[in-house]
């Protein structure tokens, strides 16, 4: 048998465990920074600080977690789909260890303070060039299986990967363009508003490509294989891929209401940002009509439950975001916690719910299983999960608007009407909430790692799966 015959399993292996080791740390670092709010005699100096573990956790969640999570789930799907084995495996292998390296890095220089002060783009120059040698490999991988795929067609969910690889590529070099001083310190190439605009076009794209676009990749094949159904509708999928990739592009400003962005620039965001509902809402409305005649499978499987879940999570925020981008809506929102409840219900809902539904997929095939250990732990996590979301983000919502509102209320003599510190105040009992929902997300993951390690205990792992023959007849 030439390896050739075989699927690569084993990179595909690698990123799904790191996936939910990652997981379990950048959601450590998240419940830690949760108590800090509520504690503040928690920030233990300099090293352990809020300001410093903030952006450890925003990196380790987002790119750490996250980041395997499509490593993984894109290696996997590329190979099913075009029925054919990785381009390379030495650079695959480079992928997985090069981007364990830069996470290591993040873990060591963000809490040092080594940071170049961007947000979701805080690691330093030389870290950068690596990130860059690890995108590049990585397109190379992905697009070069795409070119030596076995049948024509080029499945609706590599579509997705494709835009997020090539997309991220792009934000990374052009925000991170920067001027080192010192081995630790660089200076942005850009300056002024001009910073800000890139840096928030890079933002929210990050948010569009890296948080959305990749993990639509997930839903399209890993919701159809898990229901045992075909996507609802093909044509809606295409019109989905083009219409939300064209306006993710330019909603950006939105980040920048009320700012020294001009004016005309503001508004152009919030007209795409409104725009932007309608292609997620078709997103979501194509995965979740996929259940169609299968809509009793719900009830049972525990996996289709995170898939569908996250879809509605999904469904939320993509509600919500285009409501908070109206300006006088904004003017409420911005700065209170009503956006970290939006990033939540994006980033648990979303994010962490579709991801962790694609690992109880993958992982037992991955070593040689028909299913994890125990499908009834994998509902215990469901729910525990669900209820932690909620928790978190109800106690946000409430928190956000009330700080919005304590904020613009003014006497009759036009003073305002309550000081600052009265607004924080007032926001500590829902930063109790939010610690335990957060508490309670994070336990969903620990069950999840005792799964895992159950299910992977005395097995032998899949390093090569042999491709069926009919597909290699495409050839
Ligand atoms: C149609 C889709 C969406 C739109 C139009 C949108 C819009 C917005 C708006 C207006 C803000 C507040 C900006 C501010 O006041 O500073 C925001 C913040 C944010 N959103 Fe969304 N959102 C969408 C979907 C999502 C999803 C699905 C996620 C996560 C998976 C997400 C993650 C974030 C993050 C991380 C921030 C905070 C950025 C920061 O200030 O650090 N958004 N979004
Ligand atoms: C146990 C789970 C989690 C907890 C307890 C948690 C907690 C937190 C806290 C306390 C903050 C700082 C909020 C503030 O500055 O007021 C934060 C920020 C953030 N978290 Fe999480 N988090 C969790 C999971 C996640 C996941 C899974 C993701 C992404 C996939 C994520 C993405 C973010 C982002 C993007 C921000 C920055 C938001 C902004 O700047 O507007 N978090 N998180």
């Amino acid at each position: 048998m030439s390896t050739q015959d075989t699927y690569n399993y084993k990179v595909v292996r690698q990123f799904a465990i790191m996936t939910v080791v990652w997981g379990i740390v950048g959601m450590l670092v998240g419940v830690i920074i949760a108590a800090q709010l509520v504690w503040p005699d928690l920030n233990f100096g300099p090293w352990f600080t809020y300001g410093r573990l903030r952006p450890l956790h925003t990196n380790a969640v987002i790119f750490a977690f996250g980041g395997c999570a499509l490593f993984s789930t894109s290696y996997y799907v590329v190979q099913r789909t075009c029925h054919t084995r990785l381009f390379s495996d030495g650079l695959a292998q480079f992928t997985f260890w090069g981007w364990q390296l830069i996470i290591l890095l993040a873990a060591i220089t963000l809490p040092l303070g080594i940071t170049s002060g961007k947000e979701y783009a805080e690691l330093e120059w030389p870290i950068d060039i690596l990130i860059t040698l690890v995108w590049v490999s990585y397109a190379i991988v992905f697009f070069g299986t795409i070119a030596k795929r076995r049948i024509q067609h080029i499945y609706v969910a590599n579509w997705f990967f494709a835009a997020f690889i090539l997309t991220v590529a792009i934000l990374h070099l052009v925000n991170s363009a920067e001027i080192p001083v010192s081995l630790t310190k660089s200076y942005s190439a850009y300056a002024g508003v001009q910073d800000a605009m890139i840096q928030w076009w890079y933002g929210h794209n990050a948010v569009g490509f890296f948080l959305t676009a990749g993990f639509l990749g997930i839903m399209y094949y890993f919701i159809p294989k898990q229901a045992e159904r075909p996507v609802y509708s093909y044509r809606l999928s295409v019109v989905h891929f083009w219409a939300l990739i064209f306006t993710y592009m330019w909603a950006g400003p939105h980040h920048l209401h009320y700012t020294a962005l001009p004016d005309w620039a503001q508004s152009i965001g919030m007209l795409f940002s409104l725009i932007l509902l309608a292609p997620s809402w078709g997103g979501m409305i194509n995965g979740i009509m996929t259940l169609s005649g299968a809509w009793h499978k719900l009830r049972s499987d525990p996996i289709l439950k995170f898939l569908i879940t996250s879809l509605s999570f999904y469904g939320m925020s993509t509600f919500e975001g285009p409501m908070m981008s109206i300006k006088t809506v904004n003017a409420l929102s911005h700065y209170t916690d009503w956006t970290i409840g939006h990033v939540h219900s994006g980033a648990l809902g979303w994010v962490a719910m579709v991801s962790i539904g694609a690992m109880y997929y993958l992982i037992p095939r991955l070593f040689g299983r028909k299913e994890m250990y125990s499908v009834s732990l994998i509902n215990v996590h469901f729910w525990v999960s669900t209820i932690g979301i909620v928790l978190y983000i109800a106690a946000l919502w409430i928190a956000g608007v009330m700080q919005g509102l304590m904020w613009r209320a003014v006497n009759a003599d036009g003073t305002l009407t309550y000081s600052f510190v009265e607004a924080v105040k007032a926001s500590h009992p829902y930063y109790e909430v939010r610690l335990l929902g957060g508490f309670i997300f994070f336990s969903g993951m620990l069950i999840m790692a005792y799964n895992v390690i159950r299910t992977v205990a005395g097995q032998r792992a899949v390093d090569d799966a042999r491709i069926p023959a009919v597909m290699l007849a495409h050839a």
